[in-house]
């Protein structure tokens, strides 16, 4: 983020400034070698330590126990929706997803061609996802080799701010859009996948976090760069891994710790929703937010105005006042405000004094 421009982009999105900074400074020289870490064997000593220290800031901003592996992969999130059944589920065997939006319906489509996936409920109801479920609709199979749950939806603005009750089963968890924004215990999960470009860095990385026990007995009839144990074995050196994203990962880690780590990061994001949360609600027959409160995502807040053509100005506007990415997903249509953990205070607040005013220079 510039000074001039507020980036609220859903992803890839808006980075500390720090951390830019620094990849900046260090771009032509890492670490005294007098060559650039881009430039660098992904076999050299100097990069295996960036990366051996980028696994050991994870495991401390998340509090990640040796019972867990800690992987770099790629691909993405929805090549995690396929690897995920591929791995874990043998034959015969079925796994539980709660759909809760396009997303966690992706990761049923795509991962269905590798096994049972059964919809333990959604929240689709024609199409609107506007909330999470409440624990009594959720149809878990006590034989379910997994639960699979989507803990911030992105499209939609919902989030999860409690966890379900699995009775043992595995639980697994795509936190794309909200890893390291609010302190989780990671030991109540057996699997969490998260594509790197909202809260971690830059795209093209993606981190897994797999409980070692989880992965005791997993196929192995397929190609090694697929299997999460054999990327564990390789310390997710199987092949060339995307170093300079590993290398920007670093830089926004290091910022975050620096900053007070998880905890302190959750006050600031709570902050910055409430920010714009209170706003819509001051204001109910202009702005309206159209998820259940209680479920409302602290990243990725949504609201509507009176009309689509107010809905169009406001992007426009927005634009020319410095503040992008505001516009909904195309599926939802709408406004969405992505604010991730770099997103800092003052643009948030910022926008929202700009948000009132237009209120106000254009009534419905
Ligand atoms: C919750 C969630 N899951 C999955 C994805 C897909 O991620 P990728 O583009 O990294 O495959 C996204 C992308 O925004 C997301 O927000």
């Amino acid at each position: 983020m510039s000074n001039d421009v507020v980036n609220f982009n859903a992803g890839p999105a808006t980075l500390p400034r720090p951390a830019l900074e620094r990849a900046r400074a260090e771009l032509l020289d890492f670490d005294h070698t007098g060559i650039s870490v881009l430039e660098h064997s992904h076999r050299g000593k100097e990069y295996e330590a960036l990366h051996d220290h980028t696994i050991a800031l994870l495991r401390k901003l998340m509090g990640i126990s040796d019972d867990y592996h800690v992987l770099f992969m790629q691909g993405g999130a929805t090549a995690q929706f396929a690897f995920l059944p591929m791995n874990v589920l043998r034959p015969g065997e079925s796994a539980d997803y709660v759909v809760t939006g396009n997303w966690a319906k992706k990761a049923v489509s795509e991962g269905k061609h590798y096994g049972n996936l059964r919809v333990a409920a959604t929240t689709e109801d024609g199409g609107s996802f506007k909330r999470i479920p409440k624990p009594e609709e959720l149809k878990l199979e006590a034989s379910a080799r997994y639960v699979h749950i989507t803990t911030n939806n992105t499209i939609m603005g919902t989030q999860w701010h409690w966890l379900p009750d699995t009775s043992g089963v595995p639980l697994v968890a795509d936190m794309s859009s909200d890893i390291l924004s609010t302190p989780i215990d990671v030991s109540k999960f057996d699997l969490v996948y998260a594509g790197a470009q909202k809260n971690i860095g830059p795209s093209g990385v993606t981190i897994v976090i797999a409980k070692k026990a989880f992965l005791e007995g997993a196929n192995t009839n397929m190609a090694k760069v697929f299997q999460y144990a054999e990327v564990a074995k390789a310390n997710s050196l199987l092949n060339t891994i995307p170093t300079f994203g590993i290398y920007l990962i670093r830089n926004v880690l290091e910022h975050l710790d620096q900053r007070g780590g998880v905890p302190a990061i959750e006050k600031h994001n709570r902050e910055k929703a409430a920010l714009l949360y209170d706003a819509i609600d001051e204001d109910p027959a202009y702005f309206t937010c159209p998820v259940a409160k209680e479920d409302r995502s602290l990243m990725n807040p949504v609201f509507r105005l009176p009309n689509e053509e107010l809905e169009a100005a406001m992007v426009s506007e927005a634009k020319d006042a410095g503040f992008i990415g505001i516009k909904g997903h195309r599926s939802v249509g709408g406004l969405r405000v992505s604010m991730y953990n770099a997103m800092t205070r003052e643009g948030v607040a910022r926008f929202v004094e700009w948000m009132k005013q237009f209120a106000t220079a254009h009534p419905a």
